[in-house]
């Protein structure tokens, strides 16, 4: 079965078209994704307005590329999966409805899709993976971790209860001069960088051992910077210490979960997991352990729309629609 998924919750533009066989076992025959970086940057920030009206003008080259270059028609084309939240309503309207309109026209099956459900599976694209695992999604809008227990079947056992691991990253590497969007700036930083050189204070949240806190680590580099003029340390010892600190913080509560789970696998999703340092250490954590890391490739970690065929595949398998009656919804929980 192929299926199309489209993906526009948040800047990024993404097609896909994947061939499934049984629920989670897919082949990717092509995945493309028009980032909207270069738009934002100047912005230090996304500015919603502007995300979809690009949307708008690159939905349709987006599809047309991902069909030739899964060399298909849309005649071929089983089903269609598409975001339809959370995310910026007006970025998750243009491919819902680019989706209606096709699935009007051509009567094809279509589904709807949990963006952060697209993030849990998207590990099962790459890997055979032994449910339940346990998930870390981490992003620019996300940190929470999932117990992942069949399709369709999710568990939150974590989350965070300010910023996410991502907005954190970004809101440093603005304050730092480093640009937007700043995590690889300041995983690249970090690498010349003494991780032990600044003292950033751990969050830790009261009675909840599996949640997450960021805003505490992001206030410090801010004061750190506004005491010292920004003189005092260097940058790179700067950006390894801080990130040293978001990691720690991320490790600790994914381990608690998966022993409280007793998850043999763990898997790591999202932006963030583009992270080296996270990489190394929950990987490190996770075999001290006795337990597996499965982390996908970069371009199935960021915003892709291979995830969210994946994740609308299972249930078009099951010979399940969804009316054109559905709504993006900015708040869709899972
Ligand atoms: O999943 P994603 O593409 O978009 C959503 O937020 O949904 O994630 C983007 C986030 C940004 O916050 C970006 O700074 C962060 O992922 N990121 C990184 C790295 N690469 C991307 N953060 C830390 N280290 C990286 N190497
Ligand atoms: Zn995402």
């Amino acid at each position: 079965m192929l299926t199309l998924g489209i993906e526009s919750s948040c800047d990024d533009a993404a097609v896909a078209v994947i061939e499934t066989s049984a629920p989670g076992i897919a082949t990717v025959r092509s995945s493309t994704v028009a980032n909207q970086d270069d738009i934002h940057r100047a912005y230090g920030g996304i500015v919603p307005e502007l995300a979809s009206r690009n949307h708008v003008v690159t939905i349709v080259p987006v599809i047309e590329r991902a069909l030739s270059d899964a060399r298909c028609t849309l005649g071929d084309i089983d089903g269609i999966a598409v975001t339809s939240g959370p995310g910026l309503v007006g970025s998750l309207l243009v491919g819902l409805m680019f989706a209606k309109g096709l699935a009007q026209a051509t009567g094809i099956a279509m589904v709807g899709v949990n963006h952060i459900e697209g993030h849990l599976l998207a590990p099962l694209l790459e890997n055979r993976i032994a449910m339940p695992y346990l998930a870390l999604v981490v992003s620019g809008g996300h940190t929470a971790l999932f117990a992942v227990e069949d399709f369709g079947r999710y568990r939150r056992i974590g989350r965070t209860r300010d910023d996410a691991a991502g907005e954190a990253f970004d809101k440093v590497a603005k304050l730092m001069g480093l640009g937007y969007p700043g995590g690889r700036a300041i995983d690249e930083l970090s690498r010349r960088g003494n991780r032990k050189q600044v003292r950033i204070p751990r969050a830790h949240v009261k009675g909840a051992p599996m949640d997450f806190s960021f805003s505490g680590v992001k206030t410090s580099v801010a004061t750190l910077l506004a005491t010292a003029g920004g003189q005092a340390e260097r940058q790179e010892d700067l950006a390894a210490s801080f990130q040293e600190a978001v990691v720690d913080m991320l490790v600790k509560p994914t381990i608690a979960a998966a022993r409280e789970l007793g998850a043999d696998t763990i898997a790591l999703t999202g932006g963030v997991a583009a992270n080296s340092r996270l990489r190394e250490r929950l990987a490190q954590a996770a075999a001290a352990d006795g337990r597996r890391l499965v982390a996908p490739a970069l371009k199935y970690c960021t915003d892709n729309a291979a995830m969210i065929a994946l994740a609308g595949s299972y249930r078009l398998l099951r010979g399940e629609r969804d009316s054109l009656d559905i709504d993006a919804e900015a708040n869709l929980s899972l």
